[in-house]
């Protein structure tokens, strides 16, 4: 079976609007550890982990481990019986997430989390209006796409009336035509006049992803969440930090929200949470928790070999400091981008991000002061990356954001590799 054939089949008999990278589609068949190769035996250097999502590494031995013994055992119970492998994570993710956050509600997805989180804001304070921010994704639910603020993940004009779009902490291009710190971070600060004027005057809460990463890594300032979390609360509603992206040491903390030093009343997770296997979770203070007394479940959600991945997952990520490692070769891919940056001042426009997740912001001209987004060069990057043995990430609104979130498991050969095949691309590109 060669590539071909399968990207003509997939183009047959998958929607059209799965849509894939490149030019001609890669089409993966093995990985191992950060290494994945396609059906044709072509090797890549996976930077971009499957979105965020394989934390660990490819074919992890304790994760496939984990998870075979566990297939063996037992495959699928649903929410209406306790599991041991539930219970055990349920218990580890109490222990390692901040403050009061102590009760779980498993799901199969982020969407699912945060169409979860939602519901709970909602019945713990008895207000129905939301604050979410403009360039945030959610997923691909009625209410997460009503959450979501890029037209391109909107497949319908609906859009349900009580969430409300704050501007985003976008330093690169402010909305508000602020730079900072001489802003004073007037972006958190004009959500006190979004719920005064677009809402009620009582919110059952904001969501919000400390890094918004299908956005493109917008990365807020430092003060953003504690004047966020402030204003929230003081009219009535719990911040959520929808962690599905940052969640799990990929900034250098556990968690995207630490870099804030803000404590969420509710967080959202999936991605990874278990290295690729389908599974995502809320986590809510136990007052929060015991507000909805309907009864609920989710047939797949909690389901024990995801669990059991998971378990893996965070015992992995606490036995060989991998949170650590995300801060430290973090620190070496930032270095490494930003003298790229340096060294292409014309593309490059931007270069953000925490730990390992990073990106660069590509426009017409940076250097002649035109911030024009450049979804072309991005695109041609894809391709010069691709035929160097590199898999990378896009994002934002224009599509003119490359996004590098390899899995934490990263060495620092490895991060030289993605700087140097970066470098090796852009230069090509120039030269064209
Ligand atoms: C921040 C965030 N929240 C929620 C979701 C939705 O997750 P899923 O695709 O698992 O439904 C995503 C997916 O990219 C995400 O990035």
């Amino acid at each position: 079976m060669d590539s071909k054939s399968v990207r003509d089949r997939h183009a047959e008999y998958l929607f059209p609007s799965v849509s894939n990278y490149y030019e001609e589609p890669v089409v993966l068949a093995e990985g191992e550890g950060l290494r994945v190769r396609d059906v044709d035996g072509r090797e890549y250097l996976d930077a971009f982990g499957g979105i965020l999502t394989v934390s660990v590494g490819h074919a992890d031995e304790d994760v496939n481990e984990a998870v075979t013994a566990q297939v063996r055992r037992l495959g699928h119970v649903s929410t209406l019986y306790p599991t041991v492998p539930m219970v055990d994570l349920a218990e580890k993710l109490a222990r390692i997430t901040p403050g009061a956050l102590k009760k779980s509600f498993f799901v199969a997805s982020g969407t699912e989390a945060d169409e979860t989180a939602v519901m709970m804001a909602q019945t713990s304070t008895g207000s129905s209006e939301l604050v979410a921010l403009r360039h945030g994704y959610s997923g691909r639910s009625a209410l997460a796409q009503s959450l979501t603020a890029h037209n391109g993940y909107r497949g319908l004009p609906t859009q349900i009336a009580s969430i409300k779009h704050a501007p985003a902490p976008y330093c690169y291009r402010c909305p508000l035509k602020l730079s900072y710190p001489s802003c004073g971070v007037a972006c958190a600060k004009d959500l006190e006049e979004l719920i005064q004027t677009t809402t009620t005057g009582r919110v059952a809460g904001m969501l919000a992803e400390p890094i918004q990463g299908v956005g493109g890594f917008i990365t807020p300032p430092r003060e953003y969440f504690e004047i966020a979390a402030e204003i929230v609360r003081r009219y009535g509603g719990v911040f959520i930090s929808d962690e599905v992206q940052t969640g799990f040491g990929r900034t250098g903390k556990m968690w995207g929200i630490e870099q804030y030093g803000v404590e969420p009343d509710m967080m959202t997770m999936a991605k990874g949470i278990a290295n690729g296997f389908p599974l995502g979770a809320v986590i809510a203070t136990p007052a929060i928790a015991d507000s909805f007394t309907k009864q609920t479940i989710s047939t797949f959600g909690g389901n024990p070999v995801s669990c059991a991945a998971a378990n893996a997952v965070l015992d992995k990520i606490d036995r060989d400091g991998l949170t650590e490692n995300a801060g430290r070769r973090g620190d070496e891919l930032r270095a490494g981008l930003d003298e790229l940056k340096a060294r292409h001042p014309k593309v490059i426009g931007d270069v953000r991000g925490m730990g390992l997740m990073q990106a660069l912001e590509l426009v017409v001209d940076e250097a002649g002061g035109d911030r024009t987004p450049a979804p072309a060069a991005v695109a041609k990057l894809f391709e010069e990356t691709k035929k160097r043995g590199l898999l990378i990430g896009k994002g934002g609104l224009y599509g003119n954001v490359v996004r590098i979130s390899p899995p934490l498991t990263i060495g620092k050969d490895e991060v030289a590799e993605i700087v140097s095949v970066l470098g090796e691309s852009f230069s090509a590109m120039e030269s064209a």
